[in-house]
């Protein structure tokens, strides 16, 4: 079986990568695909690039051409839920895109045609990044320490996806009014599910926080995906491979 790891940002995937047991590097799509052995598991990793079309561009190709059984994200993520703060984990249960608007011929947020607004995750490889995530915050993460996070959670439940950088107080508070049981946004979440589910096959996303999605987002975020991101991740999706 061969799984997806799939990261919009080379910081995000780097440190994963460089545990690759390399066999083979092709391009597909402007792609590097980098497949191997990783924690006793055939995977293909691959950087999809930012946003919900290279995200569903890079799943279907994943989906389609290669014998992926199933796709895992890892990434960074602006916190919106009250509780979620720099250095939590969050796991993905659900995603929406939250600026998907086709009303009033469907309602907010549907995805047109297809009766949803939320599409879900994998249980089984959901929970197997939560083990990964509690494993990894149990140990102290020296990445974490460093960067001044004292007691790192895990959260799991509803990640929006949109194609916006969400960089102030206002549009943080927009989304957490019009969405509060949203925990996390990103860029990517939502587009992948929506293709796993119609590829029937199974998907999880692993967001470590990177910001608030406030005023001070654009300084937090490059700082943590500068310092502590690459290790992080790396260590959750290990642990989580191992589980
Ligand atoms: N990824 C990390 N932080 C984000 C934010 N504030 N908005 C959208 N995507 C993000």
């Amino acid at each position: 079986m061969t799984l997806a790891i799939v990261s919009a940002l080379p910081d995000e995937l780097a440190a994963l990568q460089a545990r690759l047991d390399v066999d083979h590097v092709s391009t597909l799509a402007g792609r590097r695909l980098h497949r191997g052995r990783l924690a006793g598991h055939d995977v293909i990793l691959v950087l999809s690039g930012i946003g919900k079309v290279a995200a569903a561009t890079t799943a279907a190709l994943l989906l389609d051409r290669f014998d992926v059984q199933a796709l895992l994200f890892t990434g960074v993520a602006g916190g919106l839920g009250p509780g979620v703060a720099v250095g939590d984990v969050v796991v993905g249960r659900q995603f929406l895109q939250h600026d998907m608007d086709a009303s009033p011929l469907f309602p907010r947020w549907e995805v047109p045609m297809t009766g949803r607004s939320r599409f879900d995750a994998d249980g089984a490889w959901s929970a197997r990044l939560v083990t990964g995530a509690a494993a990894v915050l149990a140990a102290e993460h020296p990445a974490l320490a460093s960067f001044g996070i004292a007691a790192p959670r895990v959260h799991q439940g509803l990640v929006v996806s949109g194609d916006r950088f969400v960089s102030s107080a206002a549009e943080c508070a927009r989304l957490q009014a019009e969405l509060p049981d949203a925990l996390a946004v990103e860029m990517e979440g939502a587009a992948l599910a929506q293709v796993a589910h119609d590829f029937g096959r199974p998907c999880a996303v692993l967001r470590t926080i990177s910001d608030r999605a406030d005023d001070a987002a654009h300084v937090d975020f490059p700082r943590f995906l500068r310092e502590v991101a690459a290790e992080y991740a790396r260590d959750i999706v290990l642990a989580a491979l191992a589980a």
